[in-house]
């Protein structure tokens, strides 16, 4: 919430943002998400995800926004709100409708996916490059809107020591329940989510 605060102080209008957990909850219900990505999802904080606009004010996420695919470069920030400690935290972020949502066959699609964040007055600080560096969401062509899943989660010693995913591996075909099964990561403790529907052909 400190982030709100500052560009309210500041001036700086802020789109609407997640302010709930439980709405986030019922919004990832209402998408299909837990089930999608086998995950079991009860947040206990607010994952804040900001992405930078130029000029503009950046565009903050609240569970289930559609954002115009130019406006999704990132790379996003991240803000927490809610008592989660230190760190460390991994972050995820995947799309389950790869590439089409009638048919994912490719997904999920790894869109970032990056540990060492720590929470320095409710903003994630990550010392260390991430495994999978943010990748702008382009749905292809035709496709319906894709979901992309941001997924915060604490970090487990054996995530430092894991050889499963590094910055060479396909980010096709991912499986964030796996993953975070194999790597001991627990059930996320924050998320949101965007859609994203691919640029209007001119
Ligand atoms: C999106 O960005 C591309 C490349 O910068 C540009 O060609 C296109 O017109 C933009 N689309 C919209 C809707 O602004
Ligand atoms: C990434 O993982 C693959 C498969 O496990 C391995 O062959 C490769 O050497 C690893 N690359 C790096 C940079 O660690
Ligand atoms: C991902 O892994 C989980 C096990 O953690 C499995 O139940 C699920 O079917 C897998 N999802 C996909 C899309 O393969």
């Amino acid at each position: 919430m400190k982030f709100t605060l500052l560009l309210v102080a500041l001036g700086i209008p802020t789109l609407a943002q997640d302010v709930s957990t439980q709405l986030v909850k019922r919004a990832f219900v209402d998408a299909n998400i837990p089930k999608d990505l086998s995950i079991t999802f009860n947040p206990t904080a607010l994952l804040e995800v900001s992405l930078p606009q130029g000029a503009r004010p950046p565009i903050v996420l609240h569970a289930g926004i559609n954002v115009p695919r130019n406006d999704t470069a990132g790379p996003p920030i991240f803000h927490v709100a809610g008592n989660i400690g230190h760190g460390p935290f991994v972050v995820a972020t995947v799309d389950p409708d790869a590439p089409t949502p009638q048919d994912p066959n490719e997904a999920q699609i790894r869109h970032f996916l990056g540990g060492n964040f720590f929470n320095r007055a409710g903003l994630l600080v990550n010392t260390t490059p991430a495994i999978s560096e943010f990748l702008q969401p382009t749905p292809p062509a035709g496709s319906d809107a894709h979901r992309y899943v941001f997924l915060l989660f604490k970090q487990s010693p054996e995530f430092a020591r894991q050889t499963l995913v590094n910055s060479t591996t396909s980010i096709a075909l991912f499986n964030i329940s796996m993953f975070a099964k194999e790597v001991d990561l627990g059930n996320p403790i924050a998320g949101t989510f965007m859609k994203v529907a691919p640029e209007p052909s001119s």
